[in-house]
């Protein structure tokens, strides 16, 4: 089966822009097109102004457009079932089905499977009663962890410090009204004990049985440098990790990569997309946190830079069922990237404010801002859209030049509300 001549890019973030610039490298010259975009990823390619929950407005455009082939970015369209309804007209689409994508809308789906299958993973009870849920907490030791089953874009987890706290949790969680559209039935959490160490993203491309690894990646999620404040989607990433050793990688794969993917086949889930698995490094060994069903965001922005493997000819043989025997080539560059924010995310934040852009000449080799929360306004000129605006990324032979390289270009945006962080990657620079 030839490579697809037009791809569908569904999203509107850093990930989507990184994952477009990554076709449009693909040596087969795809037409991309992506759905809604941002002012970044219209630059490169036509957008069109479908929102990623509009299910039957993406089939139509997609019909429309006559693309060949569709690459789901966020979780929601997948757990709407997008990518069911893309089968169902013949479409080839790299991403799951609802699902798979139920394996990041909801972690007791999830936790069970990990339990079933002795995946390691912090041991955890579930509740839909706060009385009990408070009974079963406190003859836990502090701190421990409270989690809201359903999709909670990054607000769903609570690490308590203190049992009145994680009883707090409780009860703001299961008092909630529903908010997900994806689920109307009463509210469930997940209480799990606290895993400590350090954590690692690892982006897994999945289809059924065969599995390709990405290389490995750590993210930033608080907002704060020195990793304080409140949790984000990621203010920074960088890969490779080099605190996932060529040992600890073969364990991943041994303990945790390979029987999550047999897990989820033998639970009857043909998975076609990428797996992410969040990841635990506790002293005893790795530990799965959580399973996203989508790409990472940030880590997308440093990982596809790395690849040497054309991503539209690996997406569309995971898609198609043809994985098996597919080897990676990965360049030995450092990439990070530094997200630009909005000041005030991720609580709130400003829209519409002016961003003045360096000309890509004036940027250092090997650096590109990818946009996330961008958008024109009625003047032409580029305006923040979101929390997280730019990525600001480059791949350089060590992290220390791919952190200047970096940080040189978001020092050169200029934008009122602009805010990131200092210190992405020092984590890694300071351990050497
Ligand atoms: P999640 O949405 O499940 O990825 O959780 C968000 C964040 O909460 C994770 O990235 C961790 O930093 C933290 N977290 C979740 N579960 C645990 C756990 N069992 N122990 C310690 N930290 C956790
Ligand atoms: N950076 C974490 C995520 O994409 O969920």
């Amino acid at each position: 089966m030839p490579l697809p001549s037009s791809v569908l890019v569904v999203g509107s973030g850093g990930r989507e822009h990184a994952l477009v610039r990554s076709l449009l490298g693909s040596p087969a010259q795809p037409r991309v097109i992506c759905a809604p975009g941002n002012a970044g990823i219209a630059q490169d390619v036509p957008c069109f102004p479908v929102a990623v929950d509009n299910i039957a407005g993406l089939i139509a455009l997609a019909q429309q457009e006559r693309v060949e082939f569709v690459v789901v970015g966020p979780e929601v369209p997948l757990a709407l079932g997008l990518v069911d309804e893309l089968i169902k007209i013949g479409l080839p689409a790299y991403g799951p089905k609802a699902d798979g994508a139920r394996l990041e809308a909801s972690k007791i789906f999830t936790k069970e499977i990990l339990l079933k299958y002795l995946i390691p993973t912090a041991a955890a009870a579930f509740f839909d009663d706060a009385d009990r849920a408070i009974a079963y907490l406190r003859a836990r030791p502090a701190p421990i962890v409270v989690k809201a089953d359903g999709l909670a874009a990054g607000k769903g987890v609570i690490v308590a410090q203190t049992h009145s706290e994680a009883e707090a949790a409780v009860r703001s969680l299961l008092d909630l009204p529903k908010q997900s559209k994806i689920e109307n039935q009463k509210s469930k959490i997940l209480i799990e004990d606290c895993l400590y160490g350090e954590e690692t993203s690892q982006l897994v491309v999945v289809s059924g049985r065969d599995y390709v690894m990405l290389p490995t990646a750590q993210d930033h999620k608080r907002i704060g440098d020195g990793d304080t404040g409140p949790n984000t989607g990621g203010m920074g990433a960088y890969s490779p990790a080099e605190v996932v050793t060529p040992e600890l990688f073969a364990r991943i794969e041994r303990e945790i990569v390979r029987p999550s993917v047999n897990a989820i086949a033998d639970e009857g889930i043909d998975f076609r997309g990428t797996l992410f698995i969040g990841l635990m490094l506790t002293p005893t060994g790795p530990s799965v946190i959580e399973y996203n069903a989508r790409f990472g965001d940030p880590e997308t922005q440093v990982v596809l830079p790395r690849l040497a493997t054309d991503l539209l000819a690996l997406l569309w043989a995971a898609a198609r069922g043809e994985l098996a025997g597919v080897k990676l080539a990965v360049k030995p560059d450092y990439a990070l990237c530094v997200v630009i924010a909005a000041q005030g995310y991720p609580e709130a934040f400003p829209k519409g404010d002016v961003i003045t852009l360096p000309d890509p000449s004036a940027l250092p080799p090997a650096t590109f801002i990818y946009h996330a929360g961008t958008a024109k306004n009625p003047a032409g000129q580029v305006v923040t859209n979101g929390g997280r605006v730019l990525g600001a990324t480059a791949l350089a032979p060590s992290l220390a030049e791919a952190a200047a390289r970096a940080y040189a270009a978001c020092d050169a945006v200029q934008c009122s509300s602009k805010y990131f962080r200092r210190d992405i990657g020092a984590r890694q620079l300071n351990r050497r």
